[in-house]
């Protein structure tokens, strides 16, 4: 069994009206000038901004403002974030939105403690930071789980590079949750948000480690959960009970629980990140297009683990004589839970047209970081195995 640490220090507070608490908690962990962090216009229609502006009023915490975070957030953005940071002195930065929004302001909030370019980091050219401003969040997307952790994703306009940055600093002080927030989500955030939160779980999930049980039965619950709750808020997206469940999902999928004791793979995701850096669509969505043929390619490397899925997640009657035929049932079950909730399952379905030989050479030159990196664990993935599983995606 693999060692672990196991690091969640993020406050959740979870349930109906829990954003009237966002002064008491920003003076808790420090904050006296706050930079507040948003999207286009979502928390504004809905009347969330409005009243955290109010509530920072009332409770005497200064703030500035900063909006315009699109999906697949830019780093031209973060960095306009930095200089106002610089400016107005602020100490403190609140995310409200979904993960595009905290990725912003965790970009912002470690640039702002640095002396050279922030995009170094994500280059992997930067030392760790020693410090950085404190983040948090009110989340009002469950999805990519940024308001428990520890990493953050930037897109790079110059050259459509989409990279990740992971650091233990970086995990929000707090994360206020109201699932009421989520009822305005339409059918295909909602959708893609619950195939990112599943993804996070089932990256850790497709191992080569099967030895620590405990994470492998809460792996399944959550995916379990997730695919029955996602149809109860399709049908009524105002059910705050099945919201509920889906929004503390996302957290528990990416908080590092689903994961204590494996090593966890991560391919799905990389091969992904060339797809919304270059297509610039919704990461879940992405996620759905590409896991099918990256499953299909690498499940020899696990067979056991992907007859358990099949059998324990996607019900399908174990065929004890076939094991590769139950594992393929269980892939093929996938596709059918994809396309009954309106995500894609390969990539014309997901860009709407035929991708072409040469950006499928781009995508597997910038995914493996022009021929030096590998990705994966479950197999690891050389720049030849990357481009055969775009071709096989490609639909
Ligand atoms: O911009 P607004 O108007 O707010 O609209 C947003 C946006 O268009 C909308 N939205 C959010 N809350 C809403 C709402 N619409 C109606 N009602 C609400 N309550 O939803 C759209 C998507 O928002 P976004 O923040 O992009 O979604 P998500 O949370 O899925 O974040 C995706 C980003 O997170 C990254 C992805 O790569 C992608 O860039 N990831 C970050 C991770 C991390 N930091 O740990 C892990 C993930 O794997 C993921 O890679
Ligand atoms: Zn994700």
């Amino acid at each position: 069994m693999k060692d672990f640490n196991y690091y969640a220090p993020t406050e959740v507070v979870f349930g109906e009206n829990s954003e009237e608490q966002v002064a008491r908690l920003i003076k808790k962990y420090g904050g006296t000038k706050v930079l507040i962090h948003y999207g286009g216009q979502s928390a504004m229609r809905s009347g969330l901004l409005p009243k955290i502006y109010g509530l920072l009023d009332e409770g005497g915490v200064a703030y500035v403002s900063l909006g315009g975070v699109v999906p697949n957030p830019r780093l031209s953005l973060a960095k306009e974030g930095i200089e106002l940071c610089r400016k107005e002195g602020v100490d403190f930065i609140l995310a409200v939105g979904g993960g595009s929004v905290i990725d912003s302001a965790k970009c912002i909030a470690y640039g702002a403690c640095m002396n050279e370019d922030v995009w170094n980091l994500y280059l992997g050219k930067a030392e760790a930071p020693k410090t950085m401003l404190p983040v948090a969040a009110v989340l009002t997307i469950p999805a990519a789980g940024s308001e428990m952790s520890e990493a953050s994703v930037i897109t790079n306009e110059d050259g459509d590079v989409k990279l990740g940055y992971s650091n233990n600093r970086s995990r929000p002080k707090f994360a206020i949750m109201n699932p009421r927030r989520t009822f305005t989500l339409p059918p295909y955030q909602t959708a893609a948000g619950v195939t990112d939160m599943m993804m996070h779980t089932m990256e850790r999930y497709f191992t080569k480690d099967d030895d620590m049980d405990l994470t492998t039965d809460l792996a399944e619950a959550v995916l379990r959960r997730m695919k029955t709750a996602v149809f109860d808020v399709l049908k009524n997206p105002n059910d705050y009970r099945q919201r509920a469940q889906i929004m503390w999902g996302g957290s528990i999928a990416h908080n590092g629980l689903t994961g204590c004791g494996v090593q966890d793979d991560w391919a799905t995701h990389q091969l992904e990140h060339e797809l919304s850096g270059m297509f610039d669509v919704t990461h879940g969505a992405g996620l759905a297009a590409i896991w099918p043929s990256w499953a299909r390619y690498v499940m020899h490397e696990n067979l056991s683990r992907f007859v358990r899925f099949a059998v324990n997640v996607m019900d399908i009657p174990n065929d004890f004589s076939d094991p590769k035929g139950t594992a393929v049932k269980g892939i093929e079950a996938m596709e059918r839970f994809y396309h009954a909730i309106g995500m894609p399952i390969n990539i014309k379905e997901l860009i709407g047209r035929d991708i072409t030989d040469a950006e499928i050479k781009e995508m597997t030159r910038k995914c493996s970081r022009n021929y030096t990196h590998t990705c994966g664990c479950l197999k690891e993935l050389k720049a030849e195995d990357m481009e055969a599983i775009y071709q096989k995606a490609r639909g």
